[in-house]
């Protein structure tokens, strides 16, 4: 077909000629009139050539260029397109179909190129490391997410034995299970980045085709480093409650045993013994009862009752009410205020209990003689809560961490004066849901100030 197609016009003269001339040649044997024969001949040369002419411009033309363009999407050039006159019926078809064909084959590389794109876009971005291994042992593609957990480029994966190039022995181990049985694996390891640890957790599945053979193998790296530290934040809350309520039980039960072993026949033991009974009791009742406010702040579906509160008034009613403790210790507690009224909204118990174990603590860590000073004021659409004393004062080190369960800067100290360690932990929770923030400054044996910072609104949260 080629070779007929790109033979020029010229040739096919050529070849008509030859025919001519044999025709002539025989019909010479027949004719005698030369004429006649001229005649004849000269007509079959001019029918000859019509034809050829109009096979030539209907069929060989339009069918080499239909080669070129097909040539073309072979290229990979799919927006070639088939122009040609409508000579015949046949070229018109051939037209429009190879036109359509290479119309879809665009139409398809873009949904292509698409998806590879869109596939390429999510592997990078997906938050979990990818590794995909061939059959034969070797890296095809690692993602952004894994560079990131395990540093290196691309190239210093890609092309390589996996176990050439994954450091981790847990990954070579996860991959030779994947190959050998055949099935999905699990596996958790930790990792330093710096001097941070980190935990992740990999499940490496087999690639199969439809004949259910394996064709390589597919490693998913997690990050939960979040999860295990929960998971050791409420091993260490459990180790913590259980040691805070042991012990008040143990003393309970020591003094309770020497009062049953004859302690109670002496009227001023048994006083004694009752009255540390009676303390260690209520330091376990004030314990369940903190555990139990901070289990409900940390509720899901915690509701806040927000009222308009009067921030002078509850400031007031908190100093009545914790005055007398001061005075044990002869502590001047006051409350600084030139305003008679600062409205905002609030839960009004939830942030009572904040002010009630601010300045809770302000008396406990003051030496008697001590200041303890509150103060309330309004900036813009922000009321800010104070509470400053002349005490003990917290230590650079520990700032930080005050807020947290069970976190006392010296532990003794803090259950001698009745502390449970969640009293700091609970105005943290309180005042964020309340979507306000805390400030905290201190400077040992100097004392400290606290600002809790609320929105006076609760539209403004
Ligand atoms: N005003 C303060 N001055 C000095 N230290 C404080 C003050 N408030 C809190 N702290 C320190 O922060 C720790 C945590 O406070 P908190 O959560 O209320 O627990 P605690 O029950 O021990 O009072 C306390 O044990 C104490 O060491
Ligand atoms: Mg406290």
């Amino acid at each position: 077909m080629k070779f007929i197609s790109r033979q020029p016009l010229s040739s096919y003269v050529i070849a008509i000629f030859i025919i001519v001339t044999i025709t002539g040649g025989l019909l010479s044997q027949i004719v005698t009139n030369q004429i006649i024969l001229a005649v004849v001949l000269f007509m079959q040369f001019f029918i000859l050539l019509f034809l050829v002419v109009r096979f030539h411009r209907d069929y060989i033309k339009p069918l080499s260029k239909a080669v070129e363009t097909v040539d073309e999407i072979l290229n990979q050039n799919y927006y070639a397109r088939f122009q040609y006159a409508p000579v015949s019926e046949l070229v018109i078809e051939l037209g429009t179909k190879l036109n359509r064909l290479s119309k879809h084959l665009a139409e398809f590389s873009i949904q292509e190129q698409m998806q590879s794109e869109h596939l390429s876009t999510l592997i990078d971005h997906v938050q979990s490391g990818l590794v995909l291994i061939g059959k034969k042992g070797y890296v095809e593609l690692v993602n952004r997410k894994f560079l990131t957990m395990f540093g290196n480029e691309q190239k210093d994966y890609v092309g390589y034995l996996y176990y050439h190039v994954l450091d981790h022995a847990i990954f070579e181990e996860t991959v030779q299970n994947v190959f050998l049985y055949e099935k999905r694996v699990k596996e958790t390891f930790s990792h330093y980045i710096g001097t941070e640890k980190y935990y992740y957790e990999v499940i490496g599945a087999p690639i199969m085709n439809e004949q259910n053979i394996v064709k390589g193998a597919v490693l998913v790296i997690y990050d939960i480093t979040e999860l295990k530290k929960l998971e050791l934040m409420r091993k260490d809350f459990v180790a913590n409650v259980s040691h805070d309520l042991k012990t008040p039980i143990t003393s309970i039960k020591g003094f309770a045993e020497t009062l049953l072993d004859g302690g109670i026949d002496d009227k001023e033991t048994a006083r004694e013994f009752l009255t540390i009974i009676h303390q260690e009791g209520n330091r376990m009742q004030e314990l369940i009862e903190d555990l139990l406010v901070l289990s409900r702040l940390e509720q899901e579906d915690l509701i806040l009752h927000y009222q308009k509160v009067n921030a002078v008034e509850l400031l007031q009613d908190v100093v009545l009410t914790l005055g007398q403790q001061a005075e044990w210790k002869n502590i001047n507690l006051t409350f600084e205020n030139d305003l008679d009224e600062i409205w905002f909204e609030a839960d009004l118990p939830r942030v009572k209990q904040v002010v009630i174990n601010l300045i809770h603590n302000a008396i406990n860590y003051t030496q008697e003689g001590g200041d303890v000073t509150v103060a309330v004021t309004r900036k813009d659409d922000t009321i800010q809560l104070s509470v400053s004393d002349t005490g003990i004062g917290i230590d650079k080190e520990s700032l930080p961490r005050i807020f947290e369960r069970f976190y006392r800067v010296d532990k003794a100290r803090s259950r001698y004066t009745g502390g449970t360690g969640l009293g700091l932990a609970i105005v943290k929770h309180i005042v964020e849901v309340h979507k306000g923030k805390i400030e905290i400054d201190s400077e040992i044996n100097k004392g400290t100030t606290i600002h809790v910072y609320l929105p006076v609104s609760k539209d403004l949260v």
